[in-house]
């Protein structure tokens, strides 16, 4: 008698589907247990993922939070080659295809307070079983027609799943301005946006050529007080998605 091979196995689409729902279920009991994941996407190139991730990364482990980046755009790997000098505190960086993040996830989130996952432009597709177990959607996106157009491709995947999602803007000349209230008018569709914009500030490419986050500069620095400010609003918006959905504090 022949028997079946155990690799045929993986091929059967109902094996994987058991897999699937194994690490769903590993990664929603450490949610509700108080483990945050966030997920920065935006079908548009360039618009300040990356750059939010690490400078969201480095603020929550300023508040003693243990902190994992998922780097999913695995052709630029923009977060897993920050240059973090060694010794200093950081989240931990491991790279993942977008299909396998879920599996990876399940096998190490309960050594952290919060993941914070950056997907490539191209995966909104793929992206859809790892929004259902986001607390939210983060896009960042520059205060532009052609860069918010583009918003719909992770807020639609978030939206099918009930996750919340939140609008960033990056690069923008000021925290505020009529235009963007103006932007935020025209793509309503989009809300909510967050009130505080991130600014084009040089300091902000800079702090990632040394492997730092804006907020670690050690004087008083535009695009330190600038992201404190984001960040506050950001933290508070997933606090307030977590609350809404039930999950522990
Ligand atoms: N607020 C900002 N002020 C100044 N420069 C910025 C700001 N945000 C991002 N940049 C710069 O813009 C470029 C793109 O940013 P980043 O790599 O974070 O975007 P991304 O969305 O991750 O890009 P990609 O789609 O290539 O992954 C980088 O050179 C970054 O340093
Ligand atoms: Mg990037």
């Amino acid at each position: 008698m022949r028997r079946p091979l155990l690799s045929g196995s993986l091929s059967d689409p109902s094996f994987s589907a058991v897999g699937a729902t194994r690490a769903t279920d590993t990664i929603n009991v450490e949610r509700r247990r108080g483990a945050i994941i966030a997920v920065v996407a935006n079908g548009k190139g360039g618009c300040g993922k990356s750059t939010l991730v690490l400078n969201m990364a480095i603020g929550y482990g300023q508040r003693k939070q243990r902190v994992l980046i998922i780097d999913a755009d695995i052709e630029q790997k923009t977060a897993s080659k920050w240059p973090r000098p060694a010794g200093l505190a950081g989240p931990v960086v491991v790279a993942s295809p977008t299909v396998e993040i879920l599996d990876r996830l399940a096998a190490v989130i309960g050594h952290y307070d919060i993941v914070l996952i950056d997907l490539a432009g191209r995966d909104d597709r793929a992206a859809a079983p790892v929004l259902a177990v986001a607390d939210i959607l983060i896009s960042p996106a520059k205060p532009s027609h052609q860069d918010l157009s583009e918003l719909d491709r992770f807020i639609r995947v978030a939206k099918a799943k009930a996750t919340p999602h939140l609008v960033v803007f990056n690069e923008a000349t000021r925290e505020t301005t009529g235009e963007l209230s103006q932007l935020v008018q025209e793509f309503s569709q989009f809300k909510p946006f967050l009130p505080t914009a991130m600014q084009q500030l040089a300091g902000y490419r800079r702090a990632y050529a040394y492997g730092r986050s804006v907020l670690e500069y050690k004087q008083a620095h535009p695009a330190k007080e600038n992201f404190c400010r984001v960040f506050r609003q950001i933290e508070a918006a997933i606090s307030q998605a977590r609350a809404n959905a039930g999950m522990a504090q």
